[in-house]
């Protein structure tokens, strides 16, 4: 279920809003200029194509980037491996990747068709993370703070939006605050 907590920047444990209600949520998020969007989920997503998603996705993408914006759409997954011993370094590694403060030089545009991810915005004196689940559609703006938690055990597929080849990469500003914050894991088991 896709999850809102809005917590002050200066103290994670003060929570202003904690809601999975997708009105809020959107409202939430649209009052302070975040895009987001829901599209209709495939089933068992996680047995399908990467191109055969693209495909399935086509029309909604084509909507997006009515403009021709987005020059670079791909699709990142991962799912939990048990049978490979090397799986849980995988995981970490795939993780620790992005869980440091920093922002790109344009926005970050993620449609997850399964699984999840927590996007942390930090703006003003706030942080919000939001739980994407299947089928939310986040735009980070370009410039904004964030850090990405893809949990101890990373499972999710998210078709990308990238203007510029390397959209990817992160300025990391060195800023430790992600670690103040609870984890993705400690959200959904928050009560
Ligand atoms: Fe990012």
């Amino acid at each position: 279920m896709t999850l809102l907590q809005i917590m002050a920047a200066d103290n994670a444990a003060e929570v202003r809003v904690r809601t999975t209600d997708d009105a809020v949520i959107t409202a939430e998020l649209a009052r302070r200029g975040i895009a987001f969007d829901r599209w209709p989920v495939v089933a068992d997503a996680a047995s399908v194509a990467s191109d055969e998603l693209l495909a399935h996705y086509a029309d909604e993408v084509a909507a997006l980037n009515a403009s021709g914006r987005y020059r670079h759409i791909d699709i990142a997954r991962i799912h939990p491996d048990d049978a490979d011993p090397a799986w849980p370094q995988t995981a970490a590694g795939a993780r620790a990747k992005f869980l440091d403060e920093h922002r790109h030089a344009e926005d970050e545009v993620r449609y997850f068709a399964a699984g999840r991810g927590c996007f942390y915005l930090r703006l003003e004196d706030e942080v919000l993370a939001v739980v994407c689940e299947g089928g939310d559609l986040l735009s980070v703006p370009a410039g904004t703070r964030h850090w990405f938690d893809m949990g101890t055990r990373p499972d999710f597929i998210a078709i990308r939006f990238f203007e510029e080849a390397d959209g990817w990469v992160g300025d990391f500003t060195g800023d430790p605050i992600g670690a103040g914050f609870p984890t993705l894991d400690e959200l959904l088991t928050a009560p």
